[in-house]
């Protein structure tokens, strides 16, 4: 008798994710340059607690045992970033080879074990030289990136096919550059968008870098945070009206111009409205900006409720509090599978023929060692099988999902909260540096060794994860 469960694809990806200043520390070794967000730690109050990514989960010390971690977790696929400062220390110009030496070594231990990468060029440390020079409100920022991007390729393009560009576009300048919560602390509502603009023109100056090496299999792609939008009021004429509204704001400014249509028109007049023209965007830029996608990276945590009642900045929209009725994590983000599912499915529907990576999903829960030193995080467990479950259902209505990268392979620094949210599906003390496994990384790795989500008898008549 067969196991009941879901079966995926044989060949789909396993992953775990994660980024270059959230867990690599070593901050000051190999001749690593300063990026962005170094500075911005040092910013009185900008961080919980004060902490900095100084030290984090000090894996450039650690490489081979988390490489190990991930043998162990069953995994074939692995996302992680390069830090642009540890390889050109000044942004541009010199190259370090002692940083290009570390990625090759980790690269090399990943295929050893028949762990794919899936490698970020951007995600969000800047060498601090390019900030000096405007950072991404800097126009020439983005030609700076293309030219990083290519000593990557060249370094690299020999065992990596994937490519992710540029990571959550949209919340590099909302909180980057609106709301000054990361790095580099602005705010500034017109260079926000400014900044997206730049972010979207270095993606397509890299596409054509990763073009230009004639590697034929080379792909890459953006990693959006996106949002599926649910009206306040389904009923409301009004709040259907302004759901459609903020979709616009938040998922396709980015997703539309990347797959050749131009900016949104009705998002960009709200734009126009609450910024005057957006006098950077030049001639031609949208076809840079449209030279090719090869994927969309999907990074999904959990809905957005919008009503009419203005509220959310200067928006004609208001995003609402989750419903009481809905189960949330540690950090109070609702859970809600079923938006992924029908994510995916409307990302098949809107960009046709565009292979789908969910390069990130997770969930903070704070759960510790207990007694025994074992982490039994089953409310990780039960959120990772109703989203698998969801990717799942996506792929069965057609939706080309070919992965999935869990955040976090490992606790790690979160940002503007510091350490205390805990995504990992491997647990790190925060004092020694130990890393346990959790119960979710050995349920996980299960169902990566087999392919197999498993249901019990009563689920599986599609009930998981309702
Ligand atoms: C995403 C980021 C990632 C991590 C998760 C929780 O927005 O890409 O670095 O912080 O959220």
């Amino acid at each position: 008798m067969t196991t009941p469960g879901l079966y995926f694809p044989k060949g789909f990806r396993w992953g775990t994710s994660t980024s270059s200043y959230q867990v690599e520390g070593a901050v000051d070794v190999d001749g690593r340059g300063e990026s962005i967000w170094d500075r911005f730690c040092r910013v009185p109050g900008a961080i919980d607690g004060g902490d900095t990514g100084d030290v984090s989960v000090d894996q450039y010390r650690r490489r081979a045992d988390d490489t190990a971690l991930m043998a162990e977790l069953g995994t074939n696929a692995h996302r992680f970033s390069l830090a642009w400062p540890r390889i050109l220390p000044d942004g541009d110009r010199r190259v370090e080879k002692r940083g290009l030496d570390h990625y090759d070594r980790f690269i090399d231990g990943l295929l050893e074990r028949g762990i794919e990468p899936l490698v970020t060029l951007y995600h969000w440390d800047l060498p601090q030289a390019l900030q000096e020079r405007g950072g991404w409100r800097n126009r020439d920022t983005a030609q700076r990136f293309a030219d990083y991007a290519a000593v990557c390729f060249d370094a690299f393009g020999d065992r990596v096919r994937d490519w992710v560009t540029i990571n959550e576009p949209w919340i590099v300048g909302l909180l980057g550059h609106q709301l000054g919560l990361h790095a580099p602390g602005e705010k500034d509502l017109k260079g926000s968008v400014e900044v997206m603009h730049h972010l979207l023109l270095a993606h397509g100056l890299a596409v054509r870098e990763l073009r230009a090496t004639g590697r034929d299999d080379a792909r890459a792609g953006i990693a959006y945070s996106l949002f599926p939008h649910t009206p306040d009021d389904p009923a409301s004429p009004a709040d259907r009206a302004a759901s459609e509204a903020s979709d616009g704001y938040v998922n396709r400014w980015f997703l539309d111009p990347v797959h050749g249509r131009g900016y949104p028109a009705d998002m960009r007049a709200h734009w126009e409205q609450a910024v005057g023209e957006l006098d950077f965007i030049r001639a031609g830029d949208l076809d840079t900006i449209a030279t090719g996608s090869d994927f969309i990276g999907v990074n999904y945590y959990t809905r957005r409720i919008v009503s009419a009642r203005a509220g959310d900045g200067p928006w004609p929209w208001k995003v609402e509090e989750g419903r009481p009725d809905v189960e949330r994590t540690d950090l109070g983000w609702e859970i809600v599978p079923d938006d992924l599912e029908s994510l995916l499915v409307r990302l098949h529907r809107d960009y046709p023929g565009v292979p789908l990576m969910v390069t990130e999903n997770g969930a903070i829960y704070d759960d510790g060692r207990d007694a025994e030193g074992r982490v039994r995080d089953s409310r990780r467990i039960a959120f990772l099988r109703a989203h698998l479950a969801a990717v799942h259902r996506a792929m069965g209505a057609g939706a080309p999902v070919e992965g999935y990268y869990h955040w976090s392979l490992l606790d790690n620094f979160e940002w503007a909260m510091g350490y205390w949210p805990r995504f990992g599906l491997v647990h790190v003390d925060r004092e020694t540096q130990r890393r346990t496994v959790k119960d979710s990384g050995r349920w996980y790795a299960d169902v990566a060794r087999s392919g197999v989500l498993p249901v019990s008898v009563s689920e599986s008549d599609g009930g998981v994860g309702r």
